[in-house]
């Protein structure tokens, strides 16, 4: 018997509200298809935010913050799916979820994107203004990080003001529910792939991280510069 499928949600609200009720509903979306639905509530999770060092940019080794992204980090790797789901605050991504971002995607997965080919679904729940462009800017981290983000028809945003509204939101929960469907029906054929080939899929540009080569790197890559010319007699 093949192991089922595993789909991990993030869930970054500060509370047990809106976006817990519509990752409830995925849950549920999620077993009518035998698929695995678990929920990281970043509010239970020890996280700090990005300190001062900055040195993200020129370390080659993972964060060395001491807290338990890594530890979330690992469990994403585990899954076939994950889920990225953000409230909208102050017309962006809550914070939790911005952390996050940050800490795991510049601290942890950017060396060889060990995400690569894992299958993505984005939700952003607001009262309605901005959620979009949060669900946009999640979708491109997931891209970023080499997912397969699956189109399902319309974006997943809900929109909830009160505790209690994102089941109100028939539409919403709609395009949650297709996105579900839509993961577990790429999460399928990748299984199917992997059972009849033995390997993860095309990965061919795992070895060549797209940091290499930008100018912000480029003292790392970098030739060794030429002696400096000597400047001709008697000019400055
Ligand atoms: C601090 C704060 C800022 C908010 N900013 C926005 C916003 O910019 N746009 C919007 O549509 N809703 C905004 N909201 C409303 C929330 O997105 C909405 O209540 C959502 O359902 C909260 O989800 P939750 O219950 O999972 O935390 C804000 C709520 C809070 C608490």
């Amino acid at each position: 018997m093949t192991a089922p499928l595993r789909i991990l949600a993030i869930n970054g609200s500060e509370r047990d509200g809106n976006t817990a009720d519509v990752l409830r509903h995925a849950a549920e979306v999620a077993a009518g298809r035998g698929v695995v639905f678990e929920t990281v509530d970043l509010r239970s999770v020890r996280m700090d935010r990005c300190g001062p060092c900055g040195d993200c940019n020129t370390r080659t080794t993972p964060c060395a913050v001491p807290d338990d992204v890594a530890g979330v980090v690992a469990r994403m790797i585990e899954a076939d799916g994950i889920v990225f789901a953000a409230p909208v605050h102050g017309f962006g991504t809550a914070s939790l979820m911005q952390t996050f971002i940050e800490r795991a995607g510049v601290g942890h997965l950017r060396f060889d994107r060990p995400l690569t080919n894992k299958v993505a679904g984005v939700i952003s729940v607001a009262r309605r203004y901005s959620a979009g462009e949060v669900w946009a800017q999640l979708t491109v981290n997931a891209l970023l990080n080499r997912m397969i983000v699956v189109g399902s028809g319309f974006p997943a945003t809900v929109h909830a003001l009160h505790r209690g509204d994102a089941l109100k939101d028939e539409e919403g929960l709609t395009n949650v529910s297709r996105l579900v469907e839509r993961m577990t029906d790429m999460m399928e054929l990748l299984a199917e792939h992997r059972r009849l080939t033995g390997n993860d899929g095309p990965i061919h540009t795992r070895e060549a991280n797209e940091r290499v080569g930008l100018a912000l790197n480029a003292a790392e890559f970098a030739e060794p510069a030429p002696e400096p010319a000597l400047a001709p007699q008697g000019r400055p």
